[in-house]
């Protein structure tokens, strides 16, 4: 049985100290009682460290926008896994947005290299794939996602591959209130994402792996998508900004 795990991508908002706290100080404890859920905050690093010391280490885990492969080195305005490591558990790799005007920054290459590196300081990578609307129409989506799936693992052992966590999130359905059917997204999750850990990896590990959804979750749609049997939780955007994700993840636990 796969434990859900949701996760609140802020983005570039509540990157102030007083605005994180503001809402971390509300839902903190109400998401900490809410029991049988992995919930993961993705804030700014502006305001990790200072989410660190409220958290604590019980109940609510943090987590990483966006990382470099590297450990240390002339690489202005980046951060590395060693100085994420203490600060937070998790860290999302190759969000689309960053994949859309990252170049060789944030190409497949790229992401497989930060998927090693996270593992390998002991970060548990949020790895997101997914297809634009041109792709989607053209009935690309499985080829294009198990594509990145497949580069993103490579030369991954089994064993590793078991402790990352994967969010399928079409592009055409991040912040525009157009999510995909739960059907739609339980089919891709089970062909293009298992569907492809199983070839390279073997069917338990395909079978164990956590895969969000993520593309315009809200506290009323929730329940559509856990109620899927492939879809293990959601990575949220906007819907996480506001005390409201507290309604949003009690929502998901019941409708497992
Ligand atoms: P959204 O963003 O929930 O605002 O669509 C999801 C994401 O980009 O991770």
């Amino acid at each position: 049985m796969r434990r859900p795990i949701v996760a609140a991508n802020w983005k570039m908002h509540l990157g102030r100290v007083d605005q994180a706290l503001a809402l971390v100080r509300r839902i903190r404890l109400p998401l900490g009682r809410v029991e049988g859920v992995d919930v993961v905050l993705c804030p700014p690093f502006t305001v990790l460290a200072s989410l660190a010391e409220v958290i604590g280490s019980k109940g609510v885990a943090l987590g990483a926008q966006n990382m470099h492969w590297d450990d240390h080195g002339a690489q202005t305005g980046e951060i590395s896994p060693s100085m994420l490591v203490g600060l937070c558990r998790y860290v999302i790799i190759g969000h689309s947005e960053r994949r859309a005007s990252g170049g060789s920054a944030e190409s497949d290459g790229a992401v497989n290299r930060k998927v090693i590196s996270a593992l390998t300081h002991g970060l548990t990578p949020i790895i997101c794939v997914g297809e634009d609307a041109a792709r989607n129409e053209a009935g690309e989506t499985d080829v294009f996602v198990g594509g990145q799936v497949r580069a993103a693992l490579d030369g991954l052992s089994a064993d590793d591959v078991g402790r990352v966590v994967l969010a399928y999130e079409p592009i055409w359905a991040i912040g525009t209130g157009r999510s995909a059917t739960p059907a739609a997204a339980n089919r891709t999750i089970a062909l293009a994402v298992r569907g492809t850990i199983a070839l390279g990896f073997g069917e338990a590990v395909a079978g164990a792996v956590r895969v969000q959804y993520g593309g315009s979750v809200n506290a009323q749609n929730i329940a559509g998508f856990m109620a899927m049997p492939e879809i293990d939780g959601a990575l949220v955007g906007g819907a996480s900004l506001q005390p409201e994700f507290v309604d949003l993840v009690t929502r998901a636990v019941a409708a497992r």
